[in-house]
This record gives C-alpha cells, structure tokens and sequence, in this order.
C-alpha cells in the first residue's frame, strides 16, 4: 500500500516534522556525547524520527511500537548503525577487503552484512565509507577503499548494490549511506578532523568519483564529512551538497549529517549560534540532524527570522517519509528482525569471513618460498602482543554487534595443526610496558623449526579519532622484533613476521630482516584461522595492498596516481625530484602483494591499434607461472596520457583481472578498456578527449618497472 505522504505532511505539525529530521543515539554513543535527552518519550510524542546505535529485534521494535501505535502520527523510525565491515560476523577491514580486487566479493561481503543488520531490526547502515587516502597517518584510512580514485568508484557500486540488494524493500535489504561527502582523507598532516584545502581538479579527479558512482549505483544516504574544504565545512556547503550532489547529480536520497556536526558549525566558525547553524545545513541540502538537536531547537527561530523557509523543511521531510516508505517501513516496521537467522546461514557466513580474509591478507615478503610451511612442521613458536589478542582481531568499528570468538593466530595455528607442538608467549605489551618479557620470548624460540611473531597496532589506533604521528611499531615491539631476529638467525630458523594494522606502517627493517612478512591488517572474527590457512599453504595468497606503503614517513603523501615533475628523479643529475635521504620508491608500490607462484607477463597487446572515443579497446597479456605452486594472480591494466592539455598522473588505473594461473602453466588475460575512460578533464575542468597515443601498461603492480607496455592511438 502507498503511504500518502502529502497527506502527512498536510497533517503533520512543526514539531512533528522536525522529529522526522532529527536522528538520536539511543542506548550508548560511540562518537560524542548523548545531547537529545529522554528518545523515549520524544518517540511517542513523535519528535523523534530516527535512531542509531540501538541492536536487535527486541529493543527495536519495540522503539517501532511507540512510533507507529503511540505516536499521533505512526511513523516509523529510521534506525542505523556504523556496519562498517561486518555486524555480528566481522569481516576484514575495508581497507584489508580492497586487496581483495573482486567486485563480486566486495557486493557479497556488503549482502551478508545487510542480512545480519536487517535481522537486528536495523534499515540503515552509515556505509560504505568512500574517502581516498593517501596518508597512513590518518587513522580513518583503515576504513576506506584506498588511495585509488578508479578502485572507490567500484567498491563504492559493489558495496551499494550489496547492502541495498535488488529490492530496498526486502526483509534483508538495508539502505547504504555513502561517507563521508567529500574529500574528508586530505586532512592536514593527517590529522583528523584538520581542515582541508585541495585544488579543484584533486577534488572532481580523486574525491569525487566514488560518490558520483554511488549515486549512479542508487545509493539511498548520504553523509557530509565533519570537515571544511577551504572554509566551508561540508555540513554547510551549499554549491557541493545543494547545487552539485542534488542539482548536477540528480541525488534525491537523505543527506544526513555526521554526530552533532551541525553544532560543529559554530566551531568551525561559521555559525553565531544554534540557529544560524540549523539554517545553515538546511540551506544546504542537510536533511537529517544527526545528534546536534539544532534542527529541533534552531529551526522554529530560524523560520521565524526568516532564514529559511517551509517548504525547504517539507522537501527534506518528504524525501525522509519517501526513504521509509521505499524500505517497506510504513508497510511493516516489523519485517527486519521477524526471522532468526539459521545455524546454516550463520556458519555459512563464518566461512565466507575465513575466505575472504586469507584473500584479504597481503604477502609482503617470503624469501627463499620460507612460506608455505609444511602441515607437518613439529615445532613452532608463536610471539608477540598481537599473537593471542581475540580483541583486537577485528579492528576499528567491531563492538557493536560483537559477536565472539574472534579466532586469534595461536587459536587458528593450533586448529590447523594439530600435532605440532606450539610454544607461546606474548613477550610485550602492544603500546605500553617494558622489555621485561623479551628475554623470555628469545628463550622459546630455542628447538623451533619456526617463528611466528605477530606484531602491530591496537585495534583502536586506527579508525576515528585515532590520528598518528609515527604510524611505526608501537610500545617496545620493536626490540622484541630485533632480539628474536638475532635469535633465529642464531638458530638458523625462518622468522615469519605477521603485522596487523589499519594502515600501512613504516616498516622498512621488518622488511629487510624477515624471511616472510605479512600484512594482516585486521581480518575479522575469523582472522586466525585465515592467517593459518595461508600459512601451511591450504589457501592461496592473493591479496593486493590498495594502498602504498612508504620506507619513510617524511614521503607521505606518496601514491602512483602522481603528477610527474619538470625535473624527474635521476642520480645523474643533482637538481631533480628527489630526497637526499631516502629513495622516491614507496618500501611496496600499490598492487604489491606475492602469490606462491611465480608469475611473469609477456606479449601485451592492444586492439585496436587505433581508437575513437566510443570504441573499445581488448587488452591481452601472457602470464606464465614457473613456480611450483597455483597463483592467485591480480593483473593491473593502467594507462599513461604523456602529452596532453593538462599534466596526467605518471600512473592511472582503469582495470584489473584475475587468473587462477596452475604451476608451468601460461594463460592468456584478456582486459578491456573503453576509450571513453581515457577523457578527462580538461584545462576549464570540462571532459575532453584528446587524439594522441596513450600508454596501456599491464602487470602485478604500480611499480613501472615490473609493467609491460604498449600504446594505441586516440582519434577525435
Ligand atoms: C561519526 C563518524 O564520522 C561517522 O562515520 C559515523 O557514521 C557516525 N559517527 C555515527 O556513528
């Protein structure tokens, strides 16, 4: 049955209508303080329309029962929660999942989340989270896709389609918020929350397109950034929210503001008062107040002054009660959350969570193939504070629907072989404490045939909030690392160095001294038992890290997507770009990830060799494994414009493919590319398409070195 929404909103009062622009936390507040006082009450009297933060079938529906038999209205709530990688089953990180180069993952990964939200009662979750980042030290990079402006827009439509599902409607479906809008990764020095201030063009070719891409995927929310961009905050930017998402784009979702930025206005110094503020975001194009209550409190004045106007609050009003009736919301509150999801369903998504973490886990390193290791190895020795840490497996954004056991490598180390004889100790703490427990460590290792030493981050040193200056190893980790590589190297034994994070770290001795590393980011409630799978070889890596690591941090921000200089780097000559003290190359280019095959490409071809812009162009390569094992093998497709009306970047993505290559074995890749993906922007910002001949470059990873090339010809 359709709702009539004129209807209600003929009949719905101010105050009422404000309730349906006002979202408050309920039960606990993950990012600020609770300021919209008793939801209860408000909820029946019908000047409370959303939630977030409230889990289950129980407590929302009954939170549903005061809104739509209590309240004069009977509006449904809208109720979201941060599912940023998972709910009650973790999966990886999103920065761990983008190595994962599989688009139907990405969507599958999002579709079981939505399943287990939408059990909990929930409609809406504020996700995926869109922002490029270039800068380890910002905490936030663990849960974005990348540096890779071409990577987000398709994450950014596999996350949509998946949490969305086919029908908005659907017991399982939930509706997607795309974050935050925009350009909330370049924050100065890294530092959250910091101002911003790129050019125009960093904007519309790096931070844009994702979010151009969720809404031609039909994502259903939005959420302005917490931050300015170049003076005006994005809760309060009209010509990108107003004029640029609603008018060019044609978004008519809900724009719903970040928690309280709409009282952040007036310490961004934008706005006097509450007021101001209200009218502000509203002006915008803000629809939700999200835990502000400016809307509530400042909008009644700002109307009466003038500042805005009824019907700019009906529209916002109108396309919340669109958005609930496009949930099936006013047609039953009650359909998400009526069914428990099956022991099958739930140990079916348990296995998916182990697979797409053994995908998700990049191989950084493995001299001399020291992994796999054999599934008969006797002895082990398993150190380290991140060795045995269940908590902080998952990473940020895992407590609100946590759901133990996380399976820690001790714990998926043992599962996986069971006669070995393992010896652990965590040998130090991961932030703070002594040496103490060092010596101890180095003293196990003694009669292993390996060492398995996990190292890294809490998982609360990266997310929101949780800025770095020195995004290193923490606490006294790093002399745990270097007494026990003395000592397998006394003891002749492999180190195998296992490195969680939500960022890449400065790890350029870890590099140098293990014999395997591994980037295990952070994996999810199956994270251990992944780790092991790959470890004795029963799964193989494939993982490709979406982000660039640097040797050093005085090179941040360092991505391949970058403009090349007047003067490039060369030894041979004093006056080009490059530091005195470090090398330009990143310690692992974007793409770098090792299989346990040995992959190598021959024969790039590109047809045809000349092309107008509604062509397609077929791109084929040979890649041959010498190893003596399968490879899981990613292959990247970028192009390189090198003469055109405004400077390209050195590398751009436009494609990737996968192969299961077997051991001596050759399989021909085929990529295609549209030549219309080779536009860009022009000198005034306005697509153009420029004859010339393009690079196409294909290979394992961004580092031109390791790329074969060829080019074709552009014609108008
Ligand atoms: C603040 C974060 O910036 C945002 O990503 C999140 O969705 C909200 N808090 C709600 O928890």
């Amino acid at each position: 049955m359709r709702t009539d929404i004129d209807q209600l909103l003929t009949d719905m009062t101010l105050a009422e209508k404000l309730g349906q622009l006002t979202m408050a936390a309920s039960s606990y507040a993950v990012t600020g303080p609770v300021i919209a006082g008793d939801s209860t009450q408000a909820i029946k009297d019908g000047t409370i329309g959303n939630l977030l933060n409230m889990i289950g079938a129980g407590p929302t529906h009954e939170m549903q029962r005061l809104a739509v038999e209590e309240s004069r209205m009977r509006i449904p709530l809208l109720i979201g929660l941060d599912v940023i990688h998972g709910h009650r089953t973790l999966f990886p990180i999103p920065l761990a999942e983008a190595s994962v180069f599989d688009a139907a993952m990405w969507e599958l990964t999002a579709r079981e989340a939505a399943k287990e939200t939408a059990a909990d009662g929930l409609a809406l979750t504020f996700a995926p989270m869109l922002d490029v980042s270039r800068d380890p030290r910002w905490g936030r990079t663990a849960e974005g896709p990348g540096e890779d402006p071409w990577l987000c827009t398709q994450i950014a439509r596999a996350k949509v389609r998946g949490f969305q599902g086919g029908n908005l409607a659907s017991e399982d479906a939930v509706a997607a918020c795309a974050k935050h809008f925009c350009a909330y990764g370049p924050v100065t020095a890294g530092r959250e929350y910091a101002s911003v201030d790129i050019s125009e063009r960093t904007l519309r070719e790096v931070h844009l397109p994702a979010f151009v891409a969720a809404v031609d995927a039909g994502v259903a929310s939005m959420m302005p950034a917490f931050t300015d961009l170049a003076g005006i905050p994005m809760t309060a930017h009209r010509p990108l929210l107003n004029d640029y998402l609603r008018g060019k784009l044609g978004f008519d979702g809900v724009l719903i503001s970040d928690y309280n930025a709409i009282g952040e206005l007036l310490k961004h110094g934008v706005a006097a008062d509450l007021v101001d503020a209200a009218a502000l975001a509203l002006n915008a194009g803000v629809d939700i107040d999200m835990m502000s209550d400016a809307y509530r409190r400042g909008l009644p004045i700002a109307l009466e002054r003038g500042l805005v106007r009824m019907e700019q609050i009906d529209a916002s009003v109108r396309r919340v009660l669109q958005l609930k009736e496009r949930l099936g919301l006013f047609d039953d509150p009650y359909r998400r959350g009526a069914r428990r999801e099956t022991a099958e369903a739930l140990e079916k998504r348990r296995r998916l969570a182990r697979n797409v973490a053994a995908r998700s886990l990049v191989l950084l390193k493995n001299r001399n193939d020291t992994l796999p290791l054999a599934a008969s190895v006797p002895r082990l020795c398993v150190l380290g504070p991140l060795a045995d840490a269940q908590a902080e497996m998952c990473g940020p954004w895992a407590a609100a629907g946590y759901e133990g056991p996380h399976v820690t490598v001790l714990g998926g180390l043992q599962n996986a072989l069971p006669n070995t004889k393992i010896r652990y100790t965590a040998g130090v703490a991961i932030a703070d404490g002594d040496r103490g427990g060092i010596a101890h460590a180095v003293d196990l290792c003694e009669g292993a045939d390996a060492v398995v030493l996990c190292l890294g981050e809490a998982h609360n040193m990266s997310g929101e909030a949780a800025s770095r200056a020195y995004p290193e190893l923490p606490g006294q980790q790093g002399a745990l690392a270097e007494a026990v590589f003395e000592k397998t190297c006394a003891l002749k034994i492999p180190l195998i160095v296992i490195l969680f994070s939500g960022r890449p770290l400065i790890v350029p001795w870890l590099d140098e001294k293990a014999d395997a590393l591994i980037a295990a980011w952070f994996l999810g409630s199956e994270a251990g038992n992944a780790i092991a799978d790959v470890l004795i070889g029963r799964a193989s890596p494939s993982g490709r890290t979406a982000i660039t690591w640097p040797r050093a941090l005085g090179q941040v921000p360092i991505f391949f997507g970058e403009r090349p200089s007047g003067r490039p780097a060369s030894s041979k000559d004093y006056f080009t770009s490059k530091f005195l003290d470090v090398p330009n190359e990143p310690l692992y280019p974007f793409g770098h990830g090792l299989t346990y095959g040995r992959c190598t490409y021959a024969n790039l071809r590109a047809e045809p060799a000349s092309v107008t812009e509604n062509d397609t162009i077929t791109v084929r390569v040979d890649v041959t494994n010498s190893g003596a094992r399968a490879a899981d093998e990613t292959v990247f497709l970028f192009t390189r414009d090198p003469v055109a009306s405004v400077a390209r970047p050195l590398l751009e993505l436009k494609g990737f493919a996968r192969a299961m290559v077997p051991a001596a074995a050759t399989q021909t890749v085929e990529l295609t590319l549209k030549a219309s993906e080779l536009r860009f922007l022009g000198p005034d910002l306005a697509q153009v398409f420029e004859p010339g001949t393009v690079e196409i470059l294909v290979g394992p990873c961004a580092d031109r070195a390791q790329l074969l090339s060829t080019s074709v010809r552009l014609q108008a």
